[in-house]
């Protein structure tokens, strides 16, 4: 609610004017704490300290010496280079820090090496000493080393130590600018280690100062499903922090309240609300780079904060910001200089606020509530136009156990503003619409299968809760991340048994733009939304028989395509217009652009309209079909439109094993893809079972959830066909296709030219076809290392080979790149 009241409420009620205030009072907080907290970071003369490098250290049991634990000790790996060719200039250096061991003070001591990039991993110094700084390491897979005896310390060793309260901290590096210089690095010197002493020192004396007290997060912890902290004695949500870090942040809290008083005498309240939100929202940037969570990637060098990951995971090396010049501002600026950017999107004008066009609407009606999805109180019946919800899904994300670790400092800057909003203790765990195992620990039960269980029941409520809401001729999206054909069953079954029509879907790829092209994996991260009504309250039962063919008809049946883009089921309309055709629904689909495993996602909305139409379907014996079967069956109809479409021709001759592999390459566009999909697709052709994928023809390798096309020789390496024309076997066309690849590979043109005549693939129509067919659907990719080798060897095969050349169509975006291949030639 709070970011959302960021996000919308704000920029519409105050406008980009509020910019201003916002900017005035960060500044202020900024000021206000570079007084209070500069003594406890002091600089050396002409350096400004920006950030502190900490490890975690253990007491080694067999030596007695504190070693600090580190999986890497690089610091910076920035290469910055100006010029081209061999004019060009490193100008900046690469950072590490060395542990010099030092038994005889039972400690590691550190020595920066400051150096040039030398091979990938090391630094080469001006002396020519060269670096690695991850063979020094201390610690690996929670295993720590000793680099004074070398002894091994258990994670069991780790764990104990810190549980009862020896896990301490060492600063082993320092970064810092000169004026405005570049980000430079040494070894703490004994004004660094005064700073922490202090800081230290204070807090051990606000021991009893009951204001201060109320400012630290001190609740207990909550053993949770996504915590990796609480085996390391991190109890306390003030655990989190080191002492300096802890001091930084509560005294932010303390100055963010002070402003939220003198505010009052300038603003009305509503402003003083917005205002303190948006300094919240920097405090809790603060707070998730400047944590024992954080981690510093070295590449730049910047902090990545906890929030990176899905986890809460305690980091062995960690950084600290400068509380006192940087972190505030730094984040500030990371975040709240975008408020401006917020309503530009609404299209809010400066001394103006409210959507414009449609100023009637008062902006300050805007509400945001919170109350659970499953129990909307405050909501009267029919009465909601739309309804928007992107649901969690089963265990991916815990949401609200991460919540806590912002929760917990929000609660301390805006407890007062938003009572409503942070009267517990911590976030509600019990309510949360996520399968929690940490929850149905001790219950007899396998703790997934029962947060399964109350998942799957908390949807349920929650979608019955939007149908009570929604006006009748209301719509609701519904956004779905795909992940496995499973769940979309649940999701559908649960829609359905609301009491909604799922009228379409619409697939949307969230992939990286960057990763698109690759070609090397696909990893259908595709969002899908799906857009329900509700269904007609008298709606009958019908037959799964009855259904079927009316479900493959409403994906290739032909509408009407109107001149205004629009389209109708025949036979109800009749052509009005000449221009008009005649198209189908997938046809149309792929009008507007949507593609490959997109094509299926899209399609399951006007299959799951047909299915969720009526009350119940029931099987010729009497039994319920899931919306399971509608899926399987829009699969089978898109798989058979597809290859027809590829093909051209008639598709008869076609071994299912061949049609699936052209299938994969025209779905995914990548080698890699999800094993569950790859199982889909099977099931879609038909003739073969999954497993005969990997066993059998040794088409792909699987593991772990996912499933890889062979190459042509890793296949043959694995003797799935043979090259030797006498045992070639052409079963399955893809074999032919691989075989003739693999020949190439190893010995050119003319030995393929023999194995064609010899085994008569030279005169076989299907197999030319098959070509074509893989031709079209393997992506082509310019780049000469990233490209796939069945498409570079096929189009080599093709120039050289009249026998194919003749037979065997290229495509436009191919002609296209063969016609730049033999530009370059010239
Ligand atoms: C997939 S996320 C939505 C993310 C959102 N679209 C965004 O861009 O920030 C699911 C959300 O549902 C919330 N949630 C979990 N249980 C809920 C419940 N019982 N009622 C309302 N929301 C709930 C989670 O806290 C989480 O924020």
């Amino acid at each position: 609610v709070v970011t959302m009241k960021a996000a919308m409420e704000y920029p519409l009620k105050f406008g980009p004017d509020l910019q201003e205030d916002i900017d005035k009072w960060v500044q202020w907080v900024g000021d206000e704490a570079e007084k209070r907290l500069a003594e406890f970071f002091p600089s050396l003369p002409g350096e400004t300290v920006q950030n502190y490098l900490w490890a975690h250290t253990v007491v080694c049991p067999n030596c007695q010496s504190v070693v600090p634990l580190s999986p890497n000790w690089w610091l910076s790996k920035t290469s910055n280079y100006a010029g081209k060719g061999k004019e060009r200039k490193v100008t900046s250096d690469w950072y590490a820090v060395k542990p010099i061991p030092n038994p005889e003070q039972k400690r590691v001591d550190f020595e920066l090496i400051k150096g040039k990039k030398g091979k990938p991993t090391t630094i080469i110094t001006d002396t020519g000493e060269e670096y690695d700084p991850d063979t020094t390491t201390t610690i690996g897979r929670g295993v720590g080393k000793c680099p004074n005896c070398g002894n091994v310390i258990d994670d069991e060793v780790i764990k104990s130590q810190a549980q009862t309260g020896n896990f301490g901290h060492k600063l082993y590096a320092v970064a810092y600018k000169k004026g405005k210089g570049s980000l430079e690095f040494r070894i703490p010197e004994s004004i660094d280690f005064d700073g922490i002493d202090k800081a230290e020192n204070y807090i051990k004396n606000k021991k009893l100062d009951f204001d201060w007290n109320r400012l630290l997060p001190s609740e207990e912890r909550f053993d949770g499903y996504s915590d990796r902290c609480i085996a390391y004695g991190l109890n306390k949500n003030s655990d989190y922090f080191n002492p300096r870090q802890l001091l930084t942040l509560v005294t932010y809290v303390e100055i963010i309240n002070e402003a939220k008083v003198l505010m009052q005498a300038e603003y009305e309240w509503e402003k003083v609300e917005a205002i303190i939100t948006y300094l919240a929202l920097v405090l809790d940037r603060c707070v998730d780079v400047n944590c024992r969570l954080a981690h510093v990637n070295t590449m730049g060098p910047k902090i990545e904060g906890a929030s990176g990951q899905h986890a809460l995971n305690l980091i062995w090396n960690y950084p600290e910001v400068n509380g006192s010049s940087r972190l505030w501002l730094w984040c500030a600026e990371k975040s709240i200089s975008d408020y401006i950017k917020l309503c530009e999107l609404f299209g809010t004008k400066p001394h103006s606020t409210g959507l414009p066009g449609i100023e009637k609407y008062d902006p300050k009606t805007i509400q945001i509530n919170s109350a659970s999805a499953d129990s909307l109180y405050h909501i009267t019946d029919n009465s909601v136009d739309a309804i928007i919800t992107d649901p969690p899904y089963y265990a991916t994300i815990q949401y609200a156990e991460l919540s806590d670790f912002f929760y917990v400092w929000q609660k301390r800057t805006l407890g007062d503003i938003f009572p409503d909003l942070f009267f517990n203790e911590l976030t509600d765990k019990d309510r949360e619409a996520v399968a929690n195992p940490s929850r149905f620990r001790n219950m007899g039960e396998n703790p997934e299968k029962l947060a399964n269980q109350d998942y799957e029941a908390k949807m349920a409520l929650a979608f019955g809760e939007y149908y009570r809401v929604l006006r009748p001729d209301g719509v609701m999206t519904v956004q779905f991340n795909h992940k496995e054909s499973g769940a979309w069953d649940v999701l559908a079954k649960s829609l359905i048994d609301a009491g909604f029509e799922i009228t379409a879907s619409w697939a949307v790829s969230t992939e990286n733009p960057q990763n698109l092209h690759q070609a090397q994996k696909n990893s259908v991260s595709s969002t899908v939304l799906l857009v329900c009504r509700k269904r007609d309250p008298n709606a009958s039962q019908a037959w799964w028989d009855d259904l079927r063919t009316e479900l493959t008809e409403a994906l290739i049946g032909k509408t009407i395509k109107r001149s205004d883009g629009k389209y109708y089921p025949l036979p109800t309309q009749k052509k009005s217009q000449e221009d008009e055709e005649y198209i189908s629904k997938l046809e149309w689909l792929e009008e507007n652009g949507i593609e490959g495993i997109n094509l299926y996602l899209s399609a399951f909305g006007p299959a799951l309209n047909v299915f969720s139409r009526y009350q119940t379907i029931l099987d010729s014996s009497g039994e319920e079909v899931r919306p399971e079967k509608a899926f399987q069956e829009t699969r089978k109809a898109i798989a058979n439109y597809r290859f027809r479409k590829l093909v051209e021709t008639d598709t008869s001759g076609f071994d299912p094993l061949t049609q699936w592999y052209l299938l994969a390459w025209d779905a995914f566009g990548a080698r890699e893809f999800p094993f569950d999909e790859a199982r889909q697709l099977a099931l879609a052709v038909g003739g073969f079972n999954v497993s005969d994928l990997v066993k059998t023809s040794k088409l792909i390798d699987s593991a772990s959830g996912t499933c890889k096309l062979l190459t042509p020789q890793q296949r043959l390496k694995k003797r799935a066909f043979s090259v030797n024309p006498s045992e070639f076997s052409l079963t399955y066309l893809v074999d032919g296709l691989h075989a003739i690849i693999a020949i190439y590979e190893e010995e050119g043109v003319t030995p393929v030219r023999r194995f064609m005549e010899v085994t008569g693939l030279v005169s076989n129509d299907l197999f030319m076809r098959t070509i074509e067919v893989a031709l079209k659907v393997i992506p082509c990719i310019k780049d000469e290392k990233k490209c796939l080798i069945e498409q570079k060897v096929l189009l080599d095969l093709w120039l050289a080979m009249d026998e194919i050349k003749g037979k065997v169509k290229i495509y436009d975006q191919l002609e296209l790149q063969l016609g730049q291949l033999s530009l370059n030639f010239e």
